[in-house]
């Protein structure tokens, strides 16, 4: 009786250790899968870049790749909204240069445009209207960019938000490729 109880429990722990190891093993696997997918089809998409930002999300442990592609959104929602308070900050600098106040003036307008925009994609990517919603992200993509390249229209300035554009830049690279790897299943 012993002996058989405690097989039992054994037994049940073996299976309990190898489901839960292959399900860690699973889901692992399709971050890397997905990131490796991402890295391949656009060169703005860096690998690592990619595995920590969906594995700073708890939630992609048990993701699938739509589940994923939210989780992408959510990111970059956090990052633009971070963003745009930073901007909000900078411009309570009495001593700005003109040139700069201007700068982010712009970028202030472009994040502030992109906020919604991004709202209105994560409604069409849950419909799994992948084609709206790559348009939009595509337009999206545009608003660090062109807020960078404006600071390098003066010479010697220096873009303060360089790593914020970066990371938003990418992170929108980043759900625009998962919103296309759907489109691709459907
Ligand atoms: C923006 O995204 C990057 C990359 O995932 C991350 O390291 C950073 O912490 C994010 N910042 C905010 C404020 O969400
Ligand atoms: C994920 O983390 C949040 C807090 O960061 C916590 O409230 C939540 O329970 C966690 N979820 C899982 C599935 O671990």
């Amino acid at each position: 009786m012993m002996i058989s109880t405690s097989f039992l429990f054994s037994f049940t722990t073996f299976f309990l250790l190898i489901f839960s190891s292959s399900h860690g093993l699973y889901t692992q696997n399709i971050i890397q899968e997905t990131c490796k997918k991402s890295a391949e089809s656009s060169p703005n998409i860096n690998y690592k870049f990619c595995v920590a930002s969906l594995e700073s999300d708890n939630r992609s442990r048990s993701a699938n790749l739509h589940k994923l592609g939210l989780i992408s959104m959510d990111l970059l929602r956090h990052n633009m909204t971070s963003t745009r308070r930073e901007i909000k900050k900078l411009l309570r600098n009495k001593k700005l240069e003109n040139f700069v106040k201007g700068c982010l003036k712009d970028c202030l307008e472009l994040y502030s445009d992109a906020i919604p925009t991004l709202k209105e994609v994560k409604r069409e990517y849950k419909e799994k209207n992948y084609r709206d919603a790559n348009v939009k992200v595509s337009s999206i993509m545009e608003a660090p960019t062109t807020c960078e390249d404006g600071f390098q229209e003066k010479q010697g300035t220096i873009s303060p938000l360089t790593n914020n554009n970066n990371n938003v830049f990418q992170l929108a690279a980043l759900t625009l490729s998962i919103i296309n790897m759907n489109m691709h299943l459907q």
